[in-house]
């Protein structure tokens, strides 16, 4: 069964965590689809975990739409939300509901992400009203790490809080179906998520959240280092690294390729000029180049 945004407003009701992974292309999608996760995230952190950048704020409408539709064909189950990258919403309500758009009819997204709270309340009611579903992001909000001086922890006094409380109940208001807390106390996701009828889901926000999202690269050990709160499930570099390097090892020693992996086929040995130019696109004058083997 597909997982829908009733689906997500359902689980919080009936107090089942959600499950949230991002994903950037079809194989990663198909795979993460298969095993069962809600919520398929074509976050603007790609800029970042697959372009190589040092953070998202180049990441362009083009990529995500490619991304996204990457994601969505590999994707049966999964709710995919498409995120909204930096400049594609902030400017002006029009800017946000073409740009929603095309996530969902270019990269057939089911829902989009914006980052902020009651500074872009216009923005989130006009994409809403386009009858597109709207995810809220609050916290360290990554297009905002200028502002913040980087990657830090948000929503560390009883001030920033109350602040935080106010944008969810805000988006809230404006239609949002759920919002992604990133980068904050356990208590202040805690606040937020018993305020709010909508589910929360958390990234280095603790565990009393509604559910959880991490970078998938991040979370399969693709890198050394990653942040505190992502638990490494796998040891992908290790995996990788080891499989190339036992074939290039393969490779070099003449144990790659065996009879299993070589087409054995009989090879027609018959003197037949006609068979050879009707096989081949060489005219005559090629075949005579190479004389020697004929
Ligand atoms: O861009 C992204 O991947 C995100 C998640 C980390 C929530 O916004």
């Amino acid at each position: 069964m597909k997982v829908t945004v009733p689906y997500c407003i359902e689980a919080k009701k009936n107090e089942k965590k959600l499950t949230m992974l991002t994903a950037y292309d079809y194989p990663m999608a198909r795979l993460l689809d298969e095993a069962g996760v809600d919520i398929l995230l074509v976050g603007d952190s790609l800029g970042m975990v697959i372009q190589g950048k040092s953070d998202p704020l180049s990441v362009s409408v083009d990529e995500m739409v490619y991304h996204t539709r990457l994601v969505s064909r590999g994707t049966k189950r999964a709710l995919v939300v498409g995120d909204m990258p930096f400049m594609s919403f902030q400017v002006s309500i029009q800017d946000a509901v073409v740009n929603a758009g095309r996530l969902i009819k270019e990269g057939r997204a089911n829902a989009v992400k914006l980052e902020g709270g009651r500074e872009i309340s216009k923005q989130v009611k006009g994409i809403v009203n386009a009858g597109i579903p709207v995810m809220g992001h609050l916290g360290l909000t990554p297009q905002s790490l200028n502002q913040f001086g980087g990657f830090v922890v948000q929503a560390k006094s009883e001030f920033a809080i109350k602040n935080l409380i106010a944008d969810a109940i805000s988006l809230e208001r404006d239609g949002a179906f759920a919002i992604v807390l990133e980068g904050m106390p356990e208590e202040a996701a805690r606040r937020v998520t018993e305020r709010i009828n909508i589910p929360t889901i958390g990234i280095g926000a603790g565990k009393y959240v509604d559910g959880q999202v991490l970078v998938t690269y991040d979370m399969l050990g693709f890198s050394d280092w990653a942040p505190k709160f992502v638990k490494k499930y796998a040891d992908f570099k290790s995996v990788i690294q080891g499989a190339v390097q036992q074939y290039i090892d393969e490779v070099q020693n003449t144990v790659f390729p065996t009879d299993e992996y070589t087409y054995q086929v009989k090879i027609d040995r018959r003197e037949d000029p006609d068979v050879v130019e009707k096989t081949t696109e060489f005219k005559r004058t090629d075949i005579d180049d190479f004389d020697d083997l004929f």
